[in-house]
């Protein structure tokens, strides 16, 4: 088998202080310097980089039994417990089979009036800010965590749902802490940072654990995700989740759905500023559908505005990395993979690599029309992921990103006074770094 191409001895170090520091310099000169699978093993660190949609579909699809997700992911399971996107094995294979058709269309279709009524509301919100500009990350993060809260748990309380998101981003920031400090203390030692994980991670268990046991006690149909979790069962058993396993999935949802789908919106409205004539396009679009309400039918009448999003989640892909961990030594491409290493990709760099894409940086929605389909390269645009485990929460995603987008495009004009390219901010998700400053003037 053939040796995989990577730094050696002290230029090995260097690339794993660049992993340490900035992952995305890290990504970008393995692959620009050593190729389609490079390799770095430092201080028992033994990391594969792979970007050719071949490989990816390799790795994330066809022999996607021989791998897990790799240590990195450890540390969210104190807050996700074994939630889908951390969990493994047979016992993720139950979980995905018994939560699945819950994010059925139907089900999708019947939040919709959630997501229409808070576009509302964040509409009049806009309205308050007069045309001046205004940091709109912050609201399309408030935007959806209204959503999420209505349409996951209904919760309609802006005290509750306050609660929740500052019980969640304390607890995401103890943990991506965690997972960038090389030692990681015990939770059980009361340190300042363990005691505000501890503290936000009870407090979640609190709100969730009440809010199902108010669900369960209740004889009222609903239709959020939780009712519809609550009542499903496994198709081969018959048997459904256990309370902490409701717990752990309803977090999960909110943890992985929340702010993706909120930077993607962002990063939308920014990428139409600075290309008003799409902006135009989408409001003529959704004003030709002349409705005052729009319906889970009319977004596949909304195609442009579709396009846009898949573009926009192609240039600012908020999931920007993943990777996997092989269970067995593995061969890719007659290069050996070896087990217990971890496999990254970049999603970022893959959506932006000129090798498969034409104009690889630069906006043209068209590249996703009926069209243009044929000409996509499999496993190249991968923003929800690939193979068995590819994003669960997809279309309720787009519904939510195509009908948020339609409403606030038929409202008001993004326009962006600034020139510089913004910076990121790769926390969890790709975030603008200081917010996006836009404003959003009425047509
Ligand atoms: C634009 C918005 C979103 C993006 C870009 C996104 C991206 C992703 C990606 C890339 C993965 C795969 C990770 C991997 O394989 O390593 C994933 C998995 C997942 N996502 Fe999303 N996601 C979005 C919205 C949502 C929403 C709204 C929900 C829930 C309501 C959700 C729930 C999940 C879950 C549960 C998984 C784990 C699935 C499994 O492993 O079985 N996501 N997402």
């Amino acid at each position: 088998m053939k040796q995989v191409p990577g730094p050696k001895g002290l230029e090995a170090y260097k690339y794993l202080n660049m992993f340490r520091l900035d992952q995305f310099q890290f990504w970008e000169k393995m692959i620009k310097n050593y190729g389609e699978i490079a390799f770095m093993s430092a201080a028992g660190l033994k990391i594969y980089v792979i970007s050719n949609p071949k490989h990816i579909k390799y790795v994330f699809s066809e022999n996607a039994s021989n791998y897990r997700k790799s240590f990195l992911y450890n540390e969210i399971k104190h807050i996700l417990g074994s939630g889908l996107l951390v969990n493994e094995g047979e016992s993720w294979k139950r979980a995905r089979r018994i939560v699945q058709p819950v994010f059925k269309k139907s089900n999708i279709a019947s939040l919709v009036p959630i997501i229409l009524e808070s576009a509302d509301e964040s509409i009049q919100s806009i309205d308050s800010f007069n045309g001046k500009e205004f940091d709109v990350s912050d609201e399309m993060m408030k935007l959806t965590f209204q959503i999420a809260g209505r349409s996951f748990f209904g919760v309609n309380t802006i005290s509750l749902s306050k609660q929740m998101n500052e019980a969640l981003s304390a607890s995401l920031e103890e943990v991506v802490d965690r997972i960038r400090s090389i030692i990681k203390i015990p939770l059980s030692i009361p340190t300042k940072r363990n005691r505000r994980l501890n503290w936000a991670i009870n407090e979640l268990d609190r709100i969730i654990y009440s809010m199902l046991n108010d669900r369960k006690n209740s004889k009222t149909e609903s239709d959020d995700l939780l009712s519809k979790i609550i009542h499903a069962k496994d198709e081969e058993t018959g048997i459904g989740l256990t309370d902490k396993e409701i717990r752990d999935e309803m977090l999960t949802f909110l943890a992985a759905g929340h702010e993706t789908t909120s930077n993607a919106l962002t990063w939308s409205l920014y990428l139409l500023s600075k290309n008003p004539e799409y902006a135009k396009k989408i409001k003529s679009e959704v004003d030709a559908l002349n409705k005052s309400k729009l319906e889970f039918e009319d977004i596949a009448k909304l195609p442009l505005t579709g396009m846009v999003f898949e573009e926009s989640l192609r240039l600012y892909s908020p999931a920007y990395s993943t990777d996997r961990s092989p269970i067995e030594d593995d061969e890719v491409d007659g290069y050996k993979i070896e087990k217990g290493s971890i496999v990254q990709v970049c999603i970022h760099h893959l959506h932006r690599s000129e090798k498969f894409w034409d104009k690889a940086n630069d906006f043209i929605p068209e590249r996703f029309s009926k069209e243009n389909e044929s000409k996509l390269i499999p496993f190249a645009f991968i923003p929800f992921g690939a193979g068995p485990r590819v994003c669960i929460g997809n279309q309720f995603a787009n519904t939510e990103a195509v009908l948020l987008l339609a409403k606030l495009i038929q409202n008001f004009e993004p326009i962006c006074n600034f020139t510089a390219e913004p910076e990121f901010d790769p926390v969890i998700t790709l975030r603008p770094k200081g917010g996006m400053k836009l404003v959003m003037r009425r047509w």
